[in-house]
Parts: C-alpha cells; sequence; structure tokens
C-alpha cells in the first residue's frame, strides 16, 4: 500500500481485540486514538510500554485520546500477557490490545518493515485526530521503548495549535510560551489573540504565553 501521511485519512479496519471485535472508525467514535504497535507480546520493552500506558490513563482520557495497541500474537496470547503486564507494571491494562495474526492492520499502516524483521511490526505510533486524520506518527526500533509522556506532549501541541494560531518552540511543554504562527500579521487580531503582548526576538519569531492559560 502507499506509504501513509500526515493528513491522510487512517486506513479504517475491522479486527480482533482483547475487548472482542473492534471497527476502528466506528470505535473511535468523537476521540483522538494513539494507534501503537509492539513487536510480540511477553518481551521485556513491550511489556514496559504496555504498562505504561495502562498508568497513563487518566492523563489519556483528560485529553479525549484512546490508546488502542496492536501486534501481530492472536487474542489468546495477548489476555494471558495482559496478566503479566498487570502484575509485573502494578497496573490494570484497560484499552484494547489488537490481535493481528492475519496482519491486516500491520499491512495497512505500513507496520511491518521487512530489513528490521520479517514477521513482526516495528514500534510505530499513529496519533489520529476525531476527524480520522494521521496527524503524527513515529517509528522505533525494537530495542527502545517509546517515551510515553513525548506522545501526550506532542498531542497537547497538536490540541492548542488547532485552536489558536500558535505553533510550539523545541522541547516545548504544557504552560510554556509559545510562538505566535508567521502567517498571522494584522495587528488588530494579534492584539485580540494574545492580549499579554509578545516579544518579537525576530520579525518571525515572536514569543507570547501560551494563549489559553
Ligand atoms: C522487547 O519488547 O523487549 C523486545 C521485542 C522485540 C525485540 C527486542 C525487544
Amino acid at each position: 500500500m502507499a506509504t501513509l501521511r500526515l493528513g491522510d485519512i487512517a486506513p479504517d479496519f475491522t479486527q480482533e481485540s482483547t475487548a472482542g471485535p473492534i471497527r476502528f472508525h466506528e470505535w473511535a467514535g468523537d476521540s483522538w486514538v494513539v494507534l501503537f504497535s509492539h513487536p510480540a507480546d511477553f518481551t521485556p520493552v513491550c511489556t514496559t510500554e504496555l504498562g505504561k500506558t495502562a498508568a497513563l490513563a487518566g492523563e489519556f482520557a483528560r485529553r479525549n485520546v484512546k490508546p488502542i495497541a496492536v501486534s501481530v500474537d492472536p487474542v489468546d496470547s495477548h489476555h494471558r500477557w495482559v496478566g503479566d503486564i498487570n502484575d509485573t507494571q502494578n497496573t490494570t491494562v484497560n484499552f484494547p490490545i489488537l490481535a493481528d495474526a492475519d496482519k491486516k492492520v500491520a499491512d495497512l499502516y505500513d507496520m511491518i518493515h521487512p530489513n528490521a524483521s520479517t514477521t513482526v511490526t516495528v514500534r510505530s505510533v499513529f496519533i489520529i485526530d476525531p476527524q480520522k486524520r494521521i496527524r503524527t506518527t513515529f517509528t522505533y526500533p525494537a530495542s527502545t521503548g517509546r517515551n510515553f509522556d513525548e506522545i501526550l506532549r506532542v498531542i497537547d501541541s497538536l490540541q492548542l495549535t488547532d485552536s489558536h494560531k500558535v505553533a510550539t518552540p523545541a522541547n516545548w511543554k504544557d504552560g510554556d510560551d509559545v510562538i505566535i504562527v508567521p502567517s498571522l500579521q494584522d495587528p488588530a487580531e494579534i492584539a485580540q489573540r494574545f492580549p499579554k503582548g509578545f516579544k518579537a526576538v525576530r520579525p518571525y519569531l515572536r514569543i507570547t504565553p501560551q494563549p489559553n492559560k
């Protein structure tokens, strides 16, 4: 299939999961979604990743985000592994894990990178908005566990920049100063949107307090 790019509609599918069959777009509803793949059940890094996702359930919910994991293991394996994740990571896995034994989702989302492994998915992340558009992708190798605080940080940036004419600088986190988008030039609109003012370091680099704080 063609490479999925930012702004594309996330492909729909129906697949088995630990929560029963899932029709993806219907399941997503009006929420944001983090769809993330892991190489295999009962592996150490994956165990910590799914445990961390479960521990951050409140943070995902607060942002109207549903996490959903996927690997090519069957659903009975996922169910047994969830017990291990809960035991070892001191948490309760409360999101579905897709059982993609026929690689339907892996193929649709290009999650198998044959020069890394011909059989299992790499660590892909797709952040999908409520209109089902792909807004961010990450790809990590099997040996490197992902930073789920970074995933939340990107979602904060997307949700902020969707509703205000700002962009977020390097290493920004919620509450830090932001950048007024260069396309916004009307002084009256700038004054109305950013009543706390801004600092023009350069004409194209205008720093302002985060407007929704
Ligand atoms: C892991 O999750 O620990 C892992 C999975 C596949 C390859 C290497 C590590």
